[in-house]
């Protein structure tokens, strides 16, 4: 850059050094500018051009409001001579002649900056009107030829944004005597390829994107800059910061990405642009007074934990007589748990609505029935839609969506410890998924925030009064090629409408539904590899993670440890699943510790293996018992191997006791499935070398005691009930 350029480059400069040649050009006010653009719709696109346009205090005239629109198609085919029209007639009535014009669109359009910088870049393009330029010539590939060179940037003009003064502007549209749905790039175009009206007009492209970017055919130029905190959408190829970003044409998905991020306000302290805009606290509003709320819930396959569901729902915090709940299960072996949720509870909703699986309906048809419940009922403010594999965590997610006041908006949730979650950041050029830029860093709340994204699924809030507007087509999930949920965000996106996902607070986890079994009476059980956090929610004590720590082991024998380690419901689960397989060895089976040559002690049991359970018990031992194992046997390291782990029933009419023996171990676990007291009378164990006896047994605590030759033990009798024990042999 020589020094002239480089002068050039800043008015103010060149005023101060040649104050009496080129200083005529005074920095011109901002009061000068005002914006006009034609919007016929109020477009969730147009409210965030007028959020941007607000922040960086644009004064703005919208033309055109509650007009209808006649000017084509932008995606198709040419069009915007409406727009013109407009434009047209509002300049007419303009009497101040130096006063200036940005005329813009405003659907997919957002200022990266304020009113100051726009003049000035205006100021130092040197000319009376500054179009916005395209690298791609559009619509008439023919006039190529005729457009000026450039002798760095975009040849072609775009006329989805230009500036300049208002008589200059009459100027330009005063011959436009075209139809609504004639093309408006190319009557610009006209203009400017026209040497004698370029010149009278005074018009120049503002080739490198210093104030307008047009992002189609311009994506890879396009990229986020971070700093300090703050972003700012840069042109790398021309190195400029342009004032105005358009994502015109096919790039309506981009402009939404970036517009996550600019305007400028976007930082990480406080998250995006939209969090805490137009929001209404429910706090305000008296129980009888807060929206009504259709939850959609969705069972459309065997899913793992259910019951834990639905009593998350019961514990969502929101006015019960303010909630609907449509119900919807595809799933007979679902039935037992929502029919057993409705019987106790079904009654503390205003309504409720329940599709089993005897109706035979597909899940876009269910989601369609479920989301006209809400249409058609007058008093529906919210549809929140939320599938059954969804944990959701947080009791106030439901306040926290509606207080957001979006059309659309999801709480994120993700798949513990994976990256899978309920939206997508970007969308590949055939409608799947796509990763953004920034989705791992939103994911692993590395960025937190309110994001405009392409879709959601799983849990979401719909704002009913779009129900009744926008998004009437009853068949709004149906779909010959698409799935259920891609089809509805494909309409949503298609009407206009954005579709949010918030990350700032925590509000759940999704499960997985794979390798989900069936065939067992509490298949949760099994869930320990595939929902490991869910698994241990429900079966591992509460207490358990606090034993390491506040020494809540008990030693009441020597060298006998005594810790809680199963839920009630673990216990409750793991011995009506036994009962249930029913097939407990008698007094004459021979018992298969013979095999492995140590002691006969028959017991009346059923072997983990025997109802498949040996992998996950091994998995228990693993990761719940080893820890404890390794810190009260300093030295002993174990990988939890066993041959024998049992449950074992004690009746005083069936087996009432254990005569003293030696396990066939190097440590027993011996956890206690029921009460003493309420389940059954007597029990405990006897340590006879040491005296030692533990005659209260805890439900889901265990014992822990070396196998062999000091701990030569026995079962004492059980003289009432019936007592349930799982034990197991480690390390034979
Ligand atoms: C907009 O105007 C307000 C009040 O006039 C001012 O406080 C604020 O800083 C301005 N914003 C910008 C981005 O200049
Ligand atoms: C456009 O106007 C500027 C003054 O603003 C002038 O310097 C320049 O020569 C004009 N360009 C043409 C092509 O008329
Ligand atoms: C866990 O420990 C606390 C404090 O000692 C106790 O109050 C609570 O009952 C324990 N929970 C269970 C399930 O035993």
């Amino acid at each position: 850059m020589t020094l002239w350029s480089l002068l050039l480059f800043s008015g103010i400069f060149v005023c101060a050094l040649f104050p009496l040649t080129n200083c005529d050009e005074q920095r011109i006010p901002e009061e000068k500018l005002l914006v006009l653009t034609v919007a016929t719709k109020e477009t969730d696109g147009f409210r965030r051009f007028l959020r941007s346009a607000k922040h960086f205090n644009y004064t703005v005239k919208v033309l055109g409001r509650g007009e209808k629109w006649r000017g084509g198609d932008y995606m198709s085919a040419p069009g915007g001579g409406q727009k013109v029209r407009l434009l047209k007639v509002a300049v007419e009535e303009m009497k101040n002649e130096d006063n200036i014009i940005l005329f813009i669109d405003s659907y997919d359009v957002v200022f990266a900056s304020g009113p100051k910088e726009l003049l000035k870049k205006f100021q130092q393009a040197r000319h009376k009107v500054v179009f916005s330029s395209e690298s791609l010539i559009w619509p008439d590939r023919h006039l190529e030829d005729k457009h000026p060179h450039v002798r760095e940037g975009n040849r072609f003009l775009g006329s989805g944004g230009f500036i300049g003064y208002v008589p200059n502007i009459k100027e330009l549209v005063s011959d436009w005597t075209g139809e609504d749905d004639d093309s408006d790039q190319l009557f610009f175009t006209k203009i400017y390829i026209d040497p004698a009206k370029r010149k009278s007009i005074n018009i120049t492209l503002d080739s490198k994107c210093r104030l307008f970017q047009n992002l189609h055919g311009a994506l890879d130029e396009v990229v986020l800059k971070f700093e300090n905190g703050r972003v700012r959408a840069r042109n790398v190829l021309y190195d400029t910061l342009p004032v105005i970003i358009h994502g015109n044409g096919p790039t309506k998905l981009q402009i939404n990405y970036l517009g996550n991020y600019i305007p400028n306000t976007w930082t990480f302290e406080t998250g995006c642009t939209v969090c805490h805009e137009d929001l209404r606290p429910l706090t305000a509003l008296k129980e009888s007074e807060y929206p009504l709320v259709v939850i959609g819930i969705f069972i459309q396959q065997p899913t793992p934990f259910v019951t834990v569901f639905f009593e998350r729902l019961l514990k969502l915090q929101y006015p019960k007589n303010r909630l609907k709940l449509f119900i919807y299960n595809q799933e007979v072996h679902h039935e037992r748990q929502v029919n057993a949720f409705l019987q106790d509870h079904g009654s503390l909703y205003q309504d409720v609505r329940f599709i089993g699986p005897e109706e035979d309906i597909d899940g876009a048809a269910s989601r369609n029935l479920g989301f006209d419940m809400c249409r058609k009922d007058k008093d529906c403010d919210y549809f929140f839609s939320l599938d059954i594999e969804v944990v959701l965590k947080n009791e106030n997610t439901l306040k926290i969506l509606i207080e957001q006041n979006l059309p659309i908006v999801a709480p994120m949730i993700t798949r513990a410890g994976r990256l899978w979650s309920n939206f997508w950041g970007a969308l590949s050029a055939d409608g799947y998924y796509a990763r953004s830029e920034d989705y791992v860093d939103v994911v692993q709340g590395r960025r937190a925030g309110v994001w405009n994204v392409p879709y959601v699924s799983s849990v979401y809030l719909v704002k009913a009064s779009l129900l009744r507007s926008e998004l009437t087509d009853y068949e709004l999930f149906t779909s010959p090629i698409l799935d259920p949920d891609m089809t509805y965000c494909h309409n949503v996106r298609n009407k206009g409408i954005f579709m949010y996902v918030t990350n700032m607070h925590s509000f759940g986890r999704i499960l997985s539904t794979e390798n989900y079994q069936t065939s067992h009476l509490h298949n949760d059980l099994w869930q320990i590899f595939e929902n490991r956090v869910d698994w241990e929610e429900r079966y591992i004590h509460e207490n358990y993670t606090l034993i390491m720590k506040d020494k809540l082991i008990e030693t009441p024998c020597p060298d006998v440890y005594w810790f809680p380690v199963f839920s009630d419901i673990a216990c409750d689960h793991l011995v009506e699943e036994m009962e249930h397989f029913g097939k407990w060895s008698g007094g004459g089976n021979v018992d298969k510790r013979i095999q492995g040559g140590y002691e006969n002690v028959p017991t009346i049991d059923i072997h983990m293996n025997q109802i498949n359970f040996e992998k996950e018990w091994q998995k228990f031992l693993l990761e719940y018992v080893s820890p404890i194992t390794e810190k009260m046997y300093p030295g002993y390291y174990t990988r939890a191997q066993f041959e024998l782990a049992f449950v074992v029933r004690y009746k005083p009419d069936e087996q009432p006791s254990l005569r003293p023996h030696h396990d066939a171990s190097t440590f027993t676990i011996n956890i206690a499935l029921n009460h003493v007291g309420l389940d059954f009378q007597g029990g405990g164990c006897r340590f006879l070398r040491y005296d030692c006896s533990i005659q209260a047994p805890r439900k889901g605590w265990a014992l822990m005691h070396p196998g062999r030759l000091t701990h030569y033990h026995e079962g004492l009798p059980t003289t009432a009930g019936v007592r349930y024990i799982a034990v197991s042999f480690v390390d034979p």
